[in-house]
């Protein structure tokens, strides 16, 4: 049975036990991600790692619409996903020319059929997309990373995270990332 672990994107950053992919440099496997079929054979993947990678691909909506049915694909029943991203109103995702592409919580929330038939019963303006795409994500944990300008502001030891969040409403920099961790729902 295979027990395929995945760090894409991996950059310089190679990990033991993964195997590490990317487009450029000596990573394990050299591959475009957005290239398809990715070369992974369905439900073989028990964990993906995708650190500051995803803000990098799927530009177009159709190719970001691919990447998750092919991370779906291959995975197996209840792999796990990592996701980590520079938050949208931080000034790091604005620096780098080559983030395409927000992605939060709730942006992928959107792929859980579960929270997709809880919003078409409400009457909810949100997309059911992972009913039209046929995939099914499930976000276990959204761990978010303060800034040096929200401890500037707010130097005390224990975040707030209820502020933090009204206060990242209204004002700039004040996340630095999203660390998001799903599951995959297979049946
Ligand atoms: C910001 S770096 C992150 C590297 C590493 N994950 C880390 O945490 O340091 C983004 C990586 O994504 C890779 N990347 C961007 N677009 C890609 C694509 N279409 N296919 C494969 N890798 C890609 C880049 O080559 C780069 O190594």
């Amino acid at each position: 049975m295979e027990n395929i672990k995945l760090n894409l994107g991996c950059g310089e950053k190679r990990l033991p036990g993964f195997l590490n992919v990317d487009k450029f440099g000596t990573p394990d496997i050299k591959h475009d991600l957005e290239t398809f079929p990715w070369p992974w054979e369905t439900n073989s993947v028990s964990e993906i790692l995708l650190i500051h990678v995803l803000e990098h691909l799927g530009k177009e909506t159709e190719v970001y619409f691919k990447i998750l049915k092919e991370i779906y694909r291959i995975s197996k029943n209840k792999a796990k996903i990592r996701i980590v991203v520079p938050h949208f109103r931080h000034q790091f995702f604005y620096d780098d020319p080559t983030h395409v592409r927000v992605v939060t919580p709730l942006g992928l929330q959107l792929f859980s059929k579960k929270l997709n038939k809880i919003w078409i019963k409400e009457g909810a303006a949100n997309s059911p997309l992972g009913i039209y795409l046929d995939i099914d994500f499930d976000l276990k944990q959204t761990i978010i990373k303060p800034s040096q300008d929200w401890f500037r502001l707010h130097p005390e030891k224990n975040v707030d995270i209820n502020l933090l969040q009204k206060e990242s409403a209204i004002y700039n920099n004040l996340i630095e990332q999203y660390d998001m961790y799903l599951e995959v729902v297979k049946d």
